[in-house]
């Protein structure tokens, strides 16, 4: 699928939830976030169902994110759904790991290929803080089980900034290197003040090479993070929405007052 300024559009980022279960200080507030509605959460057949029609456009690499995926109901049954659609070369998996080590077998079974996985810190204390209420423990248990369950290459992504220091990603650049895992630099962004950024090491961030589309938890397609822009799935149809969404498709993100990460899974 070629856009109006000739991006090959061919990478789709599925958010399942808008749920976490933390409460990331560059990410969420600790109370008081306004949650979808059971009703208006996608069901897995729309989820599958257009994809699979993506899929046939030419989308041929998949990340599904959340929120925190691993938190979906039934997550590996949906993992498998997606996986069974024959044209993707590429199934992958944002998560923040800590409830990884329950699921990676039975994702690594269902078809997902491999992980990302989000460590700001190497310190227990710190990385409670960031997280306002998870253990770093899980995580690296979770990095381990993903290892075993060869869901590679694993990812770290590392975010920097106001929550995070300098110091702590020298820890997780040390730690990544002891045990052989790739490392992205991501820098705290402030979609509200339009304030993104590239991530290092990866291609997000770099408008003119953008091939993605993003496809909310409540069916929202969305041609840009740094953008109002949607398109429902469920008023529109999938065909109408993934037209609309590939043509208006902006040259560059600006601002978005509407999103948050923890609903359009970063
Ligand atoms: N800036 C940069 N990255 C963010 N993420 C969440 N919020 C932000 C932010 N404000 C990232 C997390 C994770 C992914 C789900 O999104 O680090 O890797
Ligand atoms: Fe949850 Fe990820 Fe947001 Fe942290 S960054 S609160 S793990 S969705």
């Amino acid at each position: 699928m070629l856009d109006r300024f000739n991006r090959n559009i061919n990478y789709l980022r599925i958010s399942v939830t808008d749920r976490c279960n933390l409460r990331c200080r560059y990410c969420m507030p600790d109370e008081g976030i306004k949650l979808l509605r059971h009703e208006d959460i996608l069901t897995f057949d729309e989820i599958t169902g257009f994809t699979k029609l993506a899929v046939g456009k030419g989308i041929d690499k998949v990340r599904i994110t959340g929120g925190e995926p691993l938190v979906r109901k039934g997550i590996v049954t949906l993992v498998g759904m997606i996986a069974e659609i024959p044209g993707i070369t590429d199934l992958a998996m944002t998560t923040n790991g800590t409830l990884l080590e329950n699921f990676a077998a039975d994702l690594k079974r269902a078809g997902l290929q491999r992980v990302n996985i989000s460590l700001d810190t190497v310190d227990p204390d710190k990385y409670a803080w960031i997280t306002r209420r998870g253990n770093l423990n899980d995580v690296i248990r979770g990095i381990e089980a993903a290892r075993k369950a060869g869901l590679n290459p694993i990812k770290i992504n590392c975010v920097t900034g106001e929550s995070c220091s300098e110091d702590d990603a020298a820890g997780v650049t040390e730690f990544c290197r002891k045990n052989g895992l790739e490392l992205r630099y991501i820098e705290e962004m402030d979609l509200e003040k339009g304030k993104f950024s590239i991530v290092h090491g990866g291609i997000g961030g770099h408008c003119a090479l953008c091939n993605r589309l993003r496809l909310t938890s409540n069916g929202k397609l969305k041609p840009c993070l740094f953008n109002d822009m949607e398109f429902d799935i469920r008023t529109l149809g999938y065909e109408k929405a993934l037209r609309l969404a590939l043509e208006n498709k902006p040259e560059k993100g600006m601002t978005n007052s509407n999103n948050s990460f923890y609903n359009i899974g970063g």
